[in-house]
């Protein structure tokens, strides 16, 4: 089975529902914002600081290709979608999702956060203006499903029913 690379904004749900997906289709789970701090020795918020986002959006990429392209469940940051060339990669190697969560649900969820560098000091106007900036790079995914009103087991659910009925539709 192709790997699935999960996509889509900050908050909307990615790493918790990867991870719920993976075990319910008994598939390996990388996230490559995890992979990229376990890399660079170095929190995100860090990394950024100290080296900026050119240099992440370099890292981010070569992370993305040096996971496997099969029998994997791949959590993405909310920028991968930024670099063309990964979008080539997740959907020529992969089948590519985009997990839309409502951005009301969003910015709730992100509210106080220290952890995402591209939000901080941003007005809820910034950051809506950002996710209208790249709505139509995520939606060059294979799959879009819905979170805003799920759980996380019901979205991974959901989420694995499509895929099955994505690849039974490829044959
Ligand atoms: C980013 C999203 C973050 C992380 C970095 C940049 C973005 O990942 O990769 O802070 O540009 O949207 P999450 O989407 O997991 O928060």
């Amino acid at each position: 089975m192709r790997s699935i690379y999960l996509t889509g904004f900050m908050g909307a749900g990615k790493t918790s529902i990867g991870h719920a997906l993976g075990k319910k289709l008994g598939l390996a789970v990388y996230d490559t914002d995890s992979l990229i701090e376990e890399k660079a020795e170095e929190s995100i918020s860090v990394f950024f600081e100290k080296y900026g986002e050119a240099e992440f959006r370099r890292l981010e990429e070569e992370v993305l290709q040096s996971l496997p392209v099969t029998g994997s469940v791949i959590m993405t940051g909310g920028g991968i979608i930024k670099k063309a060339n990964n979008i080539s990669w997740m959907k020529e190697k992969g089948l590519m999702v985009f997990l839309y969560c409502d951005m009301e649900v969003v910015l709730q969820r992100l509210e106080n956060d220290i952890a995402r560098p591209l939000i901080q000091q941003k007005s809820k106007e910034e950051i809506m203006a950002i996710f209208s900036e790249r709505l139509p790079l995520y939606k060059k995914a294979h799959i879009m499903m819905d979170t805003s009103s799920l759980g996380i087991h019901e979205a991974a659910e959901e989420l694995a029913v499509a895929i099955k009925s994505w690849h039974s539709g490829q044959h």
